[in-house]
């Protein structure tokens, strides 16, 4: 039977990301998260979005709100909250009402502790243990 332990993983060179800016590790097991620099400290998260699992490497970030860029949810990179739900474009043929936006919801984002050392950036993540 599997057990499964969180353990401090190394997933980026120190300093990595840049401030303002996203990149992707990897966890043992090839799960990669999604790493993010705001005002010095980096948060960690689940690499894809809450609504339709699309990477998130992409997505806008502004102060520690990232934005999916597939349908625009907004997540909040302290607690993985989705605090915007995705902007679904609609159609309606043959009405006057012609287009509009449905808001959906998005579930929120898996967060991993961070830790950053001389030698890496690393995250708490649950490997499974046999
Ligand atoms: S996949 Fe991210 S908002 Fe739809």
């Amino acid at each position: 039977m599997q057990s499964v332990t969180p353990t401090w993983q190394r997933v980026a060179p120190p300093g990595q990301p840049s401030e303002g800016l996203t990149q992707y590790g990897e966890l043992a097991g090839g799960r990669r998260v999604l790493l993010a620099r705001v005002q010095g400290k980096v948060y960690a998260t689940q690499a894809n979005c809450g609504h339709m699992r699309f990477p998130l490497g992409d997505g806008k970030l502004d102060g520690t709100i990232l934005t999916c860029p597939l349908h625009k949810a907004q997540f909040d990179l302290t607690t993985g909250a989705a605090v915007k739900g995705p902007q679904i474009p609609f159609l309606i043929k043959g009405t006057k009402m012609g287009r509009g936006i449905l808001s959906v919801a998005a579930d929120p984002l898996q967060t991993y502790e961070v830790d950053e050392h001389t030698d890496g950036v690393y995250v708490r993540g649950r490997v499974a243990v046999q």
